[in-house]
């Protein structure tokens, strides 16, 4: 093992702020005995997290990445069926399509925003397309008009990963309000986090209790241990949920605090060669920053593999973008994307890494950050 020696204490890529009423309602959990899935924590978290979206149900799992197999099985989408996705996004997308049986069918990214690149869906929609998955990346949402559009014109279904995108808004409409059903994600490094945990949004009752149900072992209302269907066990637990409801508390403080750190870590770096920026803003959206992205230009002579290894002996916590679902070998093994080229999210995935960009990083540590980048490109 090489020990790496720096000026400063490394700077890990995520901390996440757990100064507020963390600990009292975790207590709280404790003292109770309200420790598993049925406790009151859950139903508020639940609740407050759908009211903030706008949604009338919020159904909590264990993760971000069930979340959507629990909105692809409760949408029935399944063998002959076509689900249109973003190839720039985390496998979480991906997998819950092939492994309902679906088939996925990717597009593009947008160079300048990272998302899905709405101009290229018509051209994927097939008579046996039946739902449009839209992701939001890394802090800007993806233009949702042209979608709505499509998806009216054509009778589809739309299902929203807004799993990095708490809080954010699309023409002023919270995102995780769009579509049947919309999906969010709690890791650590999510601007509200409950270590792990994710959640499924509805609008419509009968949807939100076929989510319920399938996050709960599909047991019978009427009869628990009856079982007409199988499910799986993917509850929140009270304690998960705690920290929730602390979080989202502090969701405005959060938000402001990681536009001030994408503005900061702008203003060092606009001046610096050889890097595309994440652009703050669309006519439809402010960039949230849910992660500092940055992309090599082309003339870089090394790709974000190499800047991130340097950077890492620097001491700066890194991570590398996406890689697209069409260069996925477990989907090549299975014989889906034959042939496909997608060249904006192929050049994302080796030019494009993310620098520290959790709600604990100090200014100091953005400045430290953002000098050791400067440096690797002078
Ligand atoms: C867009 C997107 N979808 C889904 C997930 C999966 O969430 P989780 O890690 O909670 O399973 C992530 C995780 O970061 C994500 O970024």
């Amino acid at each position: 093992m090489t020990s790496i020696t720096t000026a400063h204490p490394p700077i890990p890529v995520n901390t996440p702020l757990l100064d507020g009423n963390e600990a009292r309602y975790l207590a709280e959990c404790i003292e109770t005995g309200w420790i598993s899935a049925e406790g009151p924590f859950v139903t508020r978290f639940e609740r407050d997290f759908a009211a903030r979206v706008g949604r009338a149900h919020g159904m909590a799992v264990c993760n971000g990445s069930v979340a959507i197999d629990v909105a692809v099985a409760a949408l029935g989408l399944g063998p002959g069926d076509e689900v249109i996705l973003p190839t720039f996004t985390i496998i979480s997308c991906a997998a819950a399509i092939v492994r309902a049986g679906a088939t996925p069918v990717v597009v593009d990214a947008d160079p300048v925003t990272w998302n899905m690149d709405t101009a290229h869906i018509a051209e994927r929609i097939t008579p046996r397309t039946r739902a449009i998955m839209v992701v939001h990346i890394y802090g800007l949402p993806t233009d949702m008009d042209p979608v709505l559009r499509l998806a009216k014109h054509h009778g589809l279904k739309i299902i929203e990963d807004a799993a990095e995108s708490h809080g954010q808004t699309y023409r002023g409409r919270p995102c995780g309000s769009f579509g049947e059903l919309s999906t969010f994600s709690f890791y650590s490094n999510k601007h509200v986090t409950t270590g792990e945990g994710g959640m499924i949004l509805a609008s419509d009752d009968a949807l939100a209790d076929r989510c319920r149900s399938l996050r709960n072992l599909c047991f019978l209302p009427r009869q628990r241990f009856v079982h007409e269907e199988l499910g799986w066990n993917l509850r929140m637990t009270n304690l998960q949920a705690a920290l929730g409801v602390a979080q989202l508390e502090r969701l405005d403080e959060f938000i402001e605090r990681k536009r001030r750190m994408g503005r900061l870590y702008t203003d060092l770096l606009s001046s610096v060669p050889g890097i595309q920026l994440p652009l703050p803003s669309t006519d439809y959206a402010d960039n949230h920053y849910w992660v500092y992205g940055v992309v090599l230009d082309d003339d870089v002579p090394f790709d974000a593999i190499e800047a991130m290894r340097r950077l890492g002996q620097d001491g700066i916590g890194t991570r590398p973008f996406f890689w697209p679902m069409h260069e996925q070998p477990v989907f090549r093994t299975a014989g889906l994307f034959s042939g496909e080229r997608h060249p904006v999210a192929e050049r994302l995935a080796r030019r494009g890494f993310y620098l520290p960009s959790g709600l604990a990083l100090t200014e100091e540590q953005i400045a430290t950050s953002a000098a050791a980048l400067r440096g690797l490109l002078a």
